[in-house]
């Protein structure tokens, strides 16, 4: 190969800092732009197309030439205000492409690429040019031309809701569309055969691959769509009833951030910082407002019908009536707030959430006319906003605010200001929304661009007050958290709740087997863990919890989140003092994380080092198989021993037969053990390792 060759061959390609990922590019004889994906010299991404289809314009896809520009490398660590760890590398190649069409009217478009040890990621900019100026994407065609029929991961492309059970089938045999018309849901709509993203796959030498995207600011969020024949995804925007375009921008402008996480083993993946490096630093400065914080809260009873978000509403002659009159099933007392106000002061739980304590839950679920109902402001008359402030204050206790939309989101929009203007003046500083059913304005969906705006500016806004913000019914988490440390955690996916009611069985024992290595790669996750009444026959005969309750308890250190809520009645935990002790320890503010071992779908071993007191929590959890393996304490800090206190499933323990067989170990311990861990089917074990 003479010199001239491999220099342009050279210009058209980059690899990671460690050389094992290559991307290379070029256009065509048509003048379509390529590019080609290889992992250890393998192609895990061969020959992919890209484009823009318009409403206002002429495709944008071919007879392009293009200009290269050389090669960043950066290389810089960054801090976490919260998270899974405190420095982040952010350790990058990047090149910019111009495109330029040859004839016609000589549109531009640049591509960028960051390729990563442990992924990449490609953007296009649409450049300030004369040609251009309103963009109205009908459709975005990115490809992803995988070369393997992987094991794939993967939920349905619902435009409206994330809360499916993940699926696990060949790339070739995925089939979204038996999802439509989930009787669980109270929005859904799957258009096509497309999944949601994160997907994860892994394939026959264990390449682990896993699609996304980054920095979703202003556009639509991005389903993928499968053609199982070719084995080929592309992307497919959500879009609007409303409109024909799927995204309005004007240029110049950028789009999220196209993300695949490659690498050659499972724990990689849950380690992989992409997503989070791919947005821009933080914006807002200190935020030391906000505390990561364990909560309880006047939840769990409304799911499992022991107490109510209304307060008056009644069933007259088979319609649910406001009546005005309290049925005597609310939850959010003054009273029963102030029992878990206790029971988390008591138990080193920093935040108590309330939900139903405000005006407007009798039009909620299933009503058209939902606009102007819900008031964030005004109390239920059994509700005293200042008496339960100053109690909760007096404690050393936050109230946790709720939102519940109802997705009605111009009447949220109109009362965002008011309603953190009176979180401020209470000294709140986090609140959980929720956008329970289908999006008004009629025509729009939870993931289209309307709703991403909606949920941005309104996290946004929420920073002026300073109140962090934990969505529910949420669009998918992007990695914006650097940038706005108050977007501190969301749902968006089949939470706990369903184990409460669901006519389809709950969430089976793989569930967060598979969730830590697909939903968690996108960041945290509001799962709300921590029930110890798995069976809860005396509310609901036939729902249960699907896992041990050792599992129950591994998940705070499993599931990331800077909060995390323990999820059941006080009476619960209460008869059992033994297990809760480890809620009361646990930590949920990390210096490190090391993923131990793990297989997508089958179990997952987590360490996690508590920020304020250099303490280590372990967690592991597996599916419907029991296990056993060796763990080798290495992560410990060495020289320093620990008191472990082993929270463990029982001999008999089984996710169903038995799940709250639970065994208690306590031991010394230093980094050079090792511990033999048995899980149960369904099972877990939680650890934590004092320093002594
Ligand atoms: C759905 C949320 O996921 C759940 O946590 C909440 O209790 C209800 N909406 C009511 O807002
Ligand atoms: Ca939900």
């Amino acid at each position: 190969m003479g010199l001239m060759s491999c220099q342009v061959k050279q210009n058209k390609a980059l690899t990671s800092p460690n050389q094992e990922i290559a991307v290379s590019f070029d256009v065509n004889e048509e003048g379509q732009f390529y590019y080609i994906v290889n992992f250890k010299n393998k192609t895990v991404i061969d020959t992919s197309f890209v484009g823009f289809k318009f409403t206002n314009m002429e495709p944008l896809d071919k007879d392009l030439e293009m200009t290269v520009e050389g090669l960043l490398s950066v290389k810089e660590t960054w801090q976490m205000p919260w998270g899974e760890q405190l420095d982040v590398q952010n350790n990058f190649n990047k090149r910019v492409i111009h495109l330029q069409e040859k004839t016609g009217q000589q549109r531009q478009l640049d591509i960028i690429f960051k390729v990563y040890d442990d992924g990449i990621g490609f953007r296009y900019h649409f450049p300030e040019q004369p040609n251009v100026n309103e963009v109205l994407i009908a459709n975005e065609h990115t490809e992803f031309n995988l070369t393997e029929d992987y094991k794939t991961f993967w939920i349905p492309g619902d435009w409206d809701i994330y809360e499916h059970l993940y699926n696990t089938t060949k790339l070739s045999e995925i089939d979204a569309l038996q999802y439509r018309n989930h009787s669980s849901l109270a929005q859904t709509y799957i258009p096509e055969n497309a999944v949601n993203t994160p997907v994860t796959m892994v394939g026959q030498d264990g390449t682990h691959l896993s699609f996304h995207e980054a920095e979703l600011l202003n556009y639509s969020g991005m389903t993928l769509k499968v053609d199982t024949e070719n084995l080929n995804l592309k992307s497919n925007l959500v879009g609007s009833e409303n409109t024909a375009y799927k995204v309005k921008q004007t240029a110049p402008f950028s789009t999220p951030w196209r993300t695949i996480q490659i690498t050659d083993n499972a724990p990689a993946l849950i380690e992989s910082n992409l997503i989070v490096n791919l947005n821009e630093p933080n914006k807002l400065g200190d935020v030391s407002w906000f505390t990561p914080m364990k909560y309880t809260g006047v939840w769990w009873e409304m799911h499992l019908g022991k107490s109510r978000w209304d307060y008056g509403m009644e069933m007259v002659d088979g319609v649910w009536k406001d009546t005005g009159k309290a049925h005597g099933k609310h939850g959010a007392t003054t009273e029963n707030v102030k029992s878990f106000i206790d029971f988390s002061a008591k138990n080193n739980i920093g935040g108590v959430l309330v939900e139903g304590w405000n005006t407007g839950w009798e039009r909620w679920i299933g009503f058209e006319d939902r606009e102007g109902v819900f008031d964030f402001i005004t109390p239920y008359p059994d509700y005293n906003f200042d008496e339960i402030s100053k109690y909760a204050k007096e404690k050393g206790v936050e109230i946790i605010m709720h939102h519940e939309t109802s997705a009605a989101t111009q009447t949220y929009d109109k009362q965002l200001d008011t309603a953190y203007a009176l979180m401020q003046k209470y000294g709140m500083h986090s609140v959980k929304s929720g956008y329970v059913g289908k999006i008004l304005p009629k025509g729009e969906y939870h993931h289209g661009q309307y709703m991403v705006n909606h949920y941005n500016n309104a996290a946004i806004k929420a920073a002026d007050y300073q109140v962090a913000v934990n969505a529910h019914e949420p669009i998918k988490a992007t990695g914006l958290r650097r940038t706005y440390p108050n977007i501190i955690s969301r749902e968006g996916l089949r939470g706990q709740e369903f184990n409460a009611w669901s006519s389809d069985g709950g969430n089976p024992p793989e569930h967060l087997p598979i969730v830590a290595f697909t939903r968690m790669l996108a960041g945290p996750i509001d799962y709300t863990p921590g029930i110890f009444n798995i069976k809860f026959n005396e509310y609901k005969e036939s729902n249960q919890v699907n896992t041990t309750l050792a599992h129950q308890l591994a998940l705070y250190v499993v599931i990331y989140s800077p909060v995390q809520m323990a999820a059941d009645l006080i009476e619960h935990y209460e008869a059992n003092p033994d297990a809760l002790q480890f809620i009361k320890d646990v930590g949920v503010d990390w210096s490190e994380t090391k993923v131990l071992n793990g297989e997508v779908g089958d179990y997952v071993s987590i360490a996690r080092k508590e920020r304020e007191t250099d303490n280590w929590f372990l967690g592991a959890i597996t599916d419907e198989n029991k296990r056993e393996f060796q763990i080798t304490l290495d992560f410990l800090d060495e020289g320093q021993t620990y008191l472990a206190k082993v929270y463990k499933d029982g001999k008999d323990a089984h996710w169903n037969q038995n799940p709250l067989s639970i065994a208690y170990d306590s031991m010394e311990v230093k980094s050079s053990d090792n511990l033999d861990i048995k899980l149960a089917e369904g099972g877990g074990i939680a650890i934590s390792f004092e320093k002594m």
